[in-house]
């Protein structure tokens, strides 16, 4: 087939490049145009596991190319893909403004038939406004259909989850377009379910949301172990065996963050309200999930006492493990509120501190994670990266003015962590 993902960002360029590793013929556009020419000389602007080789081999066998041009991906393609951000506005609800512009290029460069599909999250009703978007703005008799495709990728295992998805959503208003986008997604092997437009665009916010809640759920449940001194991850693995629970998404810690959760939680109950519904169940999820960071940070000003001049060391930056993306992460929300007390930072992460260097101001930046407590009073793990558990301990614990580790991804055992002589402060145990 013949695509254009519109949007060569985390989801676009991950999306166009395993729809290349399939076989599929595939142009990405970008309004940046230092981006496409980074990408035009096989950079790749963000990291995901996998990615960078897999986009040099389609780049080399011309199954993957890059432009700046809509006018080339719409020509050149039989069905588009819109994969441009789609923001939070302050009150929770979301900023169409990118969708909007790129359905009106796409409609100005349309003079065949074109599927035009949304891939971006987007709120329910979406879909029908891109339809009038497209037919306002596109010369006359031009016919085409739009359809809602969410994606469901995980940051940090992105390619992962492209290629072997649980399931692929289509969301159409006519049957004409459901062959051809089979015909996309087939080779992924994956149970592909086709409905109503307005259905696929509320699986997204649904599982979004659901996931979100799991995750404030056993964190709530953490406050409750500290409490009565059970192990909250034991609890984990006790409810996780049943099938209709599941372990995953039940680790309890400093809460979620990333580009995803946060938004898509703050944009459903938007449009709940819009819709009537006050759905007080997912601000519940929201408070519980801004009191997780709340209390671990009470945890460190009740330890360490007066923050002013101590020097912390911080281990993760990223919003979660296998990833560079620090958009709300809750690492980096950790290291403001510190800095805010005048503590001095140390910091490291395997891979976002490039991206960490845009927000974060006047910390010391350390390449190798077992120098980065060299000094400090405490260090504090804020990031659940798999790297941090072969920390050099007896290194750091010399390293330490004092044997202090505030573990917010509970990636150390509490029992070892006394034998090696540390005061170890985690979440729920
Ligand atoms: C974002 C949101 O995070 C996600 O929820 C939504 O489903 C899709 O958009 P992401 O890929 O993470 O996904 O965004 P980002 O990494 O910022 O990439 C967006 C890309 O679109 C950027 O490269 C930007 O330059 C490009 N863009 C933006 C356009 O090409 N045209 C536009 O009008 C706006
Ligand atoms: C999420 C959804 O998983 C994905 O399906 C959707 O397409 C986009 O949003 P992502 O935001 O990339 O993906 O990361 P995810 O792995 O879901 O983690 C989100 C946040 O939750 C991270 O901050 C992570 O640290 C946190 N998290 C995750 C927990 O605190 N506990 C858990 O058990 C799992």
């Amino acid at each position: 087939m013949k695509l254009t993902i519109i949007g060569t960002g985390y989801v676009g360029l991950v999306t166009g490049t395993c729809f290349a590793e399939v076989g599929h013929q595939v142009i990405c556009v970008d309004n940046n145009e230092s981006k496409v020419k980074l990408l035009q000389a096989g950079g790749i602007p963000i990291y995901e596991p996998g990615l960078e080789e897999m986009v040099k081999k389609h780049v080399a066998n011309g199954r993957l190319r890059f432009t700046a041009s809509t006018k080339d991906g719409v020509e050149n393609s039989d069905i588009i893909f819109i994969a441009v951000p789609t923001p939070p506005q302050p009150d929770g609800s979301v900023d169409l403004s990118y969708i909007e512009g790129v359905a009106r290029e796409i409609a100005s460069a349309m003079t065949s038939y074109k599927i035009v599909v949304d891939k971006s999250t987007v709120p329910v009703k979406t879909g029908d406004k891109v339809a009038e978007t497209i037919k306002r703005y596109c010369k006359a008799k031009v016919e085409f259909d739009v359809v809602s495709n969410p994606e469901f990728l995980r940051e940090g295992f992105a390619v992962e989850d492209l290629m072997k998805p649980d399931r692929v959503v289509i969301g159409v208003r006519s049957q004409r377009p459901v062959a051809a986008m089979r015909d996309v997604y087939t080779p992924f092997n994956a149970p592909i379910i086709v409905t109503d437009i307005n259905s696929a665009e509320l699986i997204k916010h649904a599982a979004n949301s659901f996931l979100a809640l799991k995750i404030s759920y056993i964190n709530a449940v953490s406050v409750i172990c500290e409490a009565s001194g059970a192990n909250v991850q034991e609890v984990a693995n006790g409810i996780g065996l049943d099938a209709r629970i599941g372990r995953r998404f039940l680790d309890a810690g400093l809460g979620f963050g990333g580009s995803c959760f946060p938004k898509d939680l703050s944009a459903f109950i938007k449009i709940s309200e819009q819709l009537g519904y006050d759905f007080a169940l997912l601000k519940e999820v929201q408070r519980i999930n801004a009191g997780q960071m709340e209390r671990f940070f009470k945890k460190i000003t009740d330890t360490l006492w007066v923050l002013k001049d101590k020097k912390i060391a911080v281990l993760g930056l990223a919003f979660k493990q296998n990833t560079d993306d620090v958009r709300s992460s809750p690492a980096i929300d950790l290291c403001q509120r510190l800095q805010k007390e005048g503590a001095i930072l140390r910091v490291h992460d395997p891979k976002a501190m490039d991206k960490a260097k845009d927000i974060l101001k006047n910390v010391t930046f350390v390449e190798d994670m077992n120098e980065v407590a060299e000094g400090c009073d405490a260090l504090v793990i804020a990031t659940e990266w798999p790297d941090f558990k072969k920390l050099d301990l007896e290194r750091a614990r010399k390293a330490l003015t004092h044997p202090i580790l505030f573990d917010g991804r509970n990636l150390f055992d509490p029992l070892e962590m006394e034998k090696l002589g540390f005061i170890y402060k985690s979440v729920g145990r």
